[in-house]
């Protein structure tokens, strides 16, 4: 079953709370919140204490990706805030290795996401201690870019790297310009977890957005 999880970024950030319950309402799986720091990426979002303030929105778990430099100074104040899953970046992080022991060991499932340049070859050391694993398919920093066709290349390499290592309960998750134009070859190549921001944020039926993507 595909799980869709809509980004807040495109959501209206004068009625937050408002806008997480009706994705809810509308089917959304989980809630995938994107952390900017304006230096790992060319823009500014949230933190800790939005992320906080809209936790008793909903009940469903907040996917939280950090867009951000040197997460591991920060990833307690996200897990305090109410971070139900953190997915960090390779290209962010000089110790990767021993972040994503630190996010498992406060007991959280930890992701790490890659930038369409990077290879996918720079998750095969760690592949096994991942939960998660995410394909950015734009450059990150903005909702509602184009796909980039070459991540659906990517999506089967990390695919066959897990079929190769026995790892069928890692989340292969996709992340930008994932649409109803994309989403059935975004799946098709391994994805079973798109976020997607414009696409349901920016419709009037949220409900048949998501529908559309599964
Ligand atoms: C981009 C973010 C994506 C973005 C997706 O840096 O990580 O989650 O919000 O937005 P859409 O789905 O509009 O491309
Ligand atoms: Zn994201």
């Amino acid at each position: 079953m595909t799980i869709i999880a809509p980004s807040i970024l495109s959501a209206n950030f004068a009625r937050l709370g408002e806008e997480v319950q009706a994705v809810e309402a509308a089917g959304a799986d989980w809630i995938h919140i994107d952390v900017m720091d304006g230096h790992f990426v060319p823009n500014l979002t949230f933190g800790p204490p939005v992320i906080s303030a809209i936790r008793s929105a909903t009940k469903l778990p907040f996917d939280v990706h950090l867009m951000i430099e040197r997460p591991e100074l920060s990833i307690a104040d996200y897990i305090a805030a109410g971070a139900d899953r953190i997915t960090i970046h390779a290209e962010a992080c000089v110790h990767l290795h021993r972040t994503i022991h630190y996010i498992k060991e406060k007991g959280l499932p930890a992701g790490v996401a890659i930038n369409p340049a990077t290879p996918v070859s720079i998750l095969e050391p760690i592949l096994h201690d991942l939960d998660l694993v995410l394909i950015m398919t734009v450059n990150p920093g903005f909702g509602g870019q184009q796909f980039i066709p070459y991540s659906l290349v990517k999506l089967r390499q990390v695919r066959a790297m897990l079929e190769e290592q026995g790892l069928d309960k890692v989340f292969v998750q996709v992340d930008g310009g994932v649409n109803k134009s994309t989403a059935a070859a975004i799946r098709e190549a391994g994805a079973d977890v798109l976020v997607a921001g414009n696409a349901v944020f920016a419709e009037q039926d949220r409900a048949a957005a998501i529908a559309v993507l599964r």
